[in-house]
């Protein structure tokens, strides 16, 4: 497999994916497929965009003629899809763009890979698609799916429609579930960001509910040796938890931001909580670590350190993205919230 389409590759992991591949790989041929909505940004392609084991397209997952089209112009083996609508609050204020494109998105790369015979079809789901824990215990790959936010649901659907081309028409695939990634160049809307963001600009930090919310941050880099073991390594049609190993209130992980950057803990402000929002998630990484020796290599604190620094490092970068529609975004969700 030397060709490979990646989707979204323009946005926050697409992005380190396809660095991650162009220099440990490079052997390797990527067409970067991405639509540019608000969370793409030809930016955060800026060190790779015009190397030659690399080329970026812009258009729509959901457009099948030019997704056939690529899979012929470059002799596509596989096919990796990140691209989605992939942030819960917008799930919940406007839905149906997340159908349109995790679920039709979906299903027009699966037709297509059908059609042109594609070797593997790699989908990124998450774990958000198991639904909610309870103080105890893990997501296994044995789980009902049960997913809570419209965006969930979303995912869950892609995934049964990427098992149902499997049984349908012997499509090989597989399906990873991370848990919640950080690293650089994550759009400002997500959480670790956000505080980064708001904090630097001695902003408020708007904390939802109790803030004792628990996710399971995995490195953005580690989640990206994780899909390539699958690309390259799994047998076809098996799913795999990908976490961290790092569970955190969301109260720990803000006031770990703020003793960084040296802010005081009066910025912190709780706010309404977002409806519906799932207590706690965490990953049973096992099978991934046993059957295809991965772990994760970066301790969460020095993870969280590395990402405070990049955006520290590139205030343009921050600078950009939340110019424009950032402000409205941000007004819409969290003004007298
Ligand atoms: P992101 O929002 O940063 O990037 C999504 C990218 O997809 C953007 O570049 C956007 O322009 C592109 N895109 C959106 N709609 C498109 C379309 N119709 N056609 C082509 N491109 C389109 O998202 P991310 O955080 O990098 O997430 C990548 C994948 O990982 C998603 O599938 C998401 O569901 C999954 N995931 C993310 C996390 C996380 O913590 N960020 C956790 C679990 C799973
Ligand atoms: P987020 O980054 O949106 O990821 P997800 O909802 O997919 O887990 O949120 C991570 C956690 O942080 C989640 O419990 C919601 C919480 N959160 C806040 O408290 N304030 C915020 O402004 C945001 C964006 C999230």
């Amino acid at each position: 497999m030397k060709n490979i389409l990646v989707t979204g590759g323009a946005g926050f992991i697409g992005s380190n994916f396809v660095r991650m591949v162009l220099s440990e790989h490079k052997d390797y041929f990527i067409v970067n497929l991405d639509k540019l909505t608000y969370a793409g940004n030809l930016e955060n392609l800026s060190d790779f965009l015009d190397r030659s084991s690399h080329q970026f397209i812009k258009g729509d997952i959901c457009d099948g003629l030019t997704v056939e089209k690529i899979i012929d112009q470059y002799n596509i083996d596989a096919i990796i899809n990140f691209a989605a609508e992939s942030h819960v609050d917008r799930s919940i204020t406007g839905p149906k763009i997340f159908i349109e494109t995790n679920i039709k998105g979906t299903l027009t790369l699966l037709e297509a890979a059908h059609k042109k015979q594609i070797k593997r079809f790699v989908q990124i789901s998450t774990d958000e698609v198991y639904g909610s824990l309870g103080p105890e215990g893990k997501f296994t790959e044995q789980m009902p799916l049960a997913p809570n936010s419209p965006y969930s649901v979303t995912k869950a659907a892609a995934d049964l429609l990427v098992q149902s081309f499997s049984h349908t028409w012997g499509l090989k695939y597989n399906i990873t579930r991370c848990s919640n990634n950080y690293g650089q160049y994550q759009f400002p809307e997500k959480m670790i960001p956000l505080m980064i963001n708001n904090a630097l600009n001695d902003k408020e930090l708007p904390v939802y509910g109790d803030g004792l919310y628990i996710r399971d941050w995995l490195y953005v880099y580690d989640h990206c040796t994780a899909v390539w073991k699958v690309l390259t390594q799994a047998p076809p049609n098996e799913v795999y938890n990908i976490g961290g190993c790092n569970e955190k209130t969301n109260l720990e992980v803000i006031n770990r931001i703020l003793e960084r950057l040296k802010k005081p803990k009066s910025l912190i402000k709780h706010v309404t909580d977002r409806p519906g929002h799932d207590r706690r998630y965490a990953i049973d990484a096992d099978r991934i670590m046993k059957q295809l020796s991965w772990e994760p290599s970066v301790r969460f604190e020095d993870g969280l350190n590395k990402t405070i620094d990049w955006y520290l490092g590139n205030q343009d970068w921050l600078k950009n993205v939340v110019s424009g529609d950032y402000q409205k975004y941000y007004d819409s969700m969290y003004d007298n919230r």
